[in-house]
């Protein structure tokens, strides 16, 4: 087992990262300070793993919280199945909530937490690669709304984050690919020698190889905790981890919650970011087409969806959480490894990326 620390203070938390971690009972209990326990999970991820976690926990009580699956369900309705089941089996302030699956049970599980009698502890244990790398580690928490991704939440630290490699046995390779696409946003944002190290594994990591998914897990968490530690309310560098998001929340919202995973939208949405950099003269077409080619072999999407208008595109990326006094920031790049966030830019480079034709930029490539 590996451990990382994500170091905010008196907020601060483990990771763990191995195999086999969810029959490491005594890793839990040195989060759990009461006696009772509430596991939220899904449909989908209860029958495989919830028996096996529950077995493990030893001297508290239980409750298992199994909502829908889907990021269709990431909301207000589904929330309150969360606050129903904990107020029926009367759990106290001393509940701690341990939150069992995707990033959509975690973002939803943590909101819970935040607001259950005014805040209780919670442990996150992701069974995604998303998940792995990114929404369990950092302490946001929330649910979607109609209009926007995302809009409704809370910044709120879990106790621990214990992740268990071998729960990416059983999820589906295209779940796993958009797993990828956070893990290759690492490299892009600041650390481009683990690009290149992308480059050489990327078929090992789709093909489930232990030793190679473990480094890319740690190498993602310690990235995400050195941004995490360094501005954990994104009132500055955090909102780098964004980069793809601004246009993907975009073809996420105007698709529909789920047609699109949220790991795919990143996947393109981090293209249309890698093209207005070029188009602004930062990153040159030789390492655009290189991201854009390892995006490609995670067997990810690399084009917006051909129904999408740019008027589209604007009308949502307007409700951005990076829009400060009705200004839109971007999350661009510099250079490979160097992220920046920025309003700086001229509105015909960002209509002429939305325009942009990327099939033939895809045709061009040969990928
Ligand atoms: P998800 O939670 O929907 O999980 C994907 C699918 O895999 C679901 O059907 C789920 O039930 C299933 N699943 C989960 N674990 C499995 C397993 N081990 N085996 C088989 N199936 C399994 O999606 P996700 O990609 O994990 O997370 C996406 C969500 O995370 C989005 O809502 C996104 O907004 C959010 N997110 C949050 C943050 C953050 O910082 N909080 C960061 C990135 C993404
Ligand atoms: N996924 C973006 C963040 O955690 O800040």
């Amino acid at each position: 087992m590996q451990t990382l620390e994500v170091d905010l203070g008196e907020r601060s938390y483990p990771i763990h990262i191995g195999d086999q971690l969810l029959g490491r009972g005594e890793l839990f209990g040195e989060h759990i300070g009461g006696k009772q326990v509430a596991i939220v999970t899904n449909e989908t991820v209860a029958p495989l793993y919830l028996d096996r976690l529950i077995d493990s926990l030893s001297g508290v009580t239980v409750t298992p919280v199994v909502l829908p699956d889907g990021e269709a369900y990431k909301n207000w309705q589904t929330l309150n199945l969360i606050f129903d089941a904990l107020l029926t089996a009367r759990l106290d302030r001393k509940v701690t909530l341990i939150a069992l699956g995707g990033g959509v049970v975690g973002d939803m599980a943590g909101f819970a937490a935040a607001c259950y009698q005014r805040g209780v502890d919670f442990i996150q244990v992701p069974t995604t690669l998303l998940s792995q790398v990114d929404s369990s580690v950092g302490g946001k928490t929330g649910i979607n709304h109609p209009l926007g991704k995302n809009m409704i939440g809370a910044f709120y630290q879990p106790q621990a984050v214990i992740i268990d490699t071998s729960t990416l046995s059983t999820l589906p390779p295209r779940e796993l690919s958009a797993g990828l696409a956070e893990v290759i946003k690492y490299g892009l944002i600041c650390d481009e020698p683990f690009l290149g190290w992308l480059e050489e594994h990327v078929q090992a990591l789709r093909s489930l190889d232990a030793a190679a998914l473990t480094e890319a897990i740690r190498r993602s968490c310690a990235a995400k905790a050195r941004v995490v530690g360094a501005d954990e309310r994104e009132s500055g560098i955090r909102a780098i981890l964004n980069l793809g998001h601004t246009f993907g929340h975009a073809i996420e919202t105007h698709q529909g919650y789920g047609v699109w995973l949220h790991g795919e939208a990143v996947s393109a949405g981090t293209v249309m970011a890698l093209e207005m950099s070029c188009r602004l003269g930062w990153l040159s077409a030789a390492d655009r087409d290189r991201a854009v080619r390892l995006l490609a072999r995670a067997g990810l999407p690399v084009t917006p969806p051909a129904d999408m208008t740019p008027e589209d595109f604007l009308r949502h990326m307007a409700v951005d959480k990076k829009v400060i006094d009705g200004q839109l920031r971007l999350v661009l790049l510099k250079r490979l490894g160097e992220a920046v966030v920025t309003a700086d830019f001229p509105r015909e480079v960002l209509e002429a990326t939305l325009r942009a034709d990327y099939d033939a930029l895809l045709a061009q490539l040969g990928v």
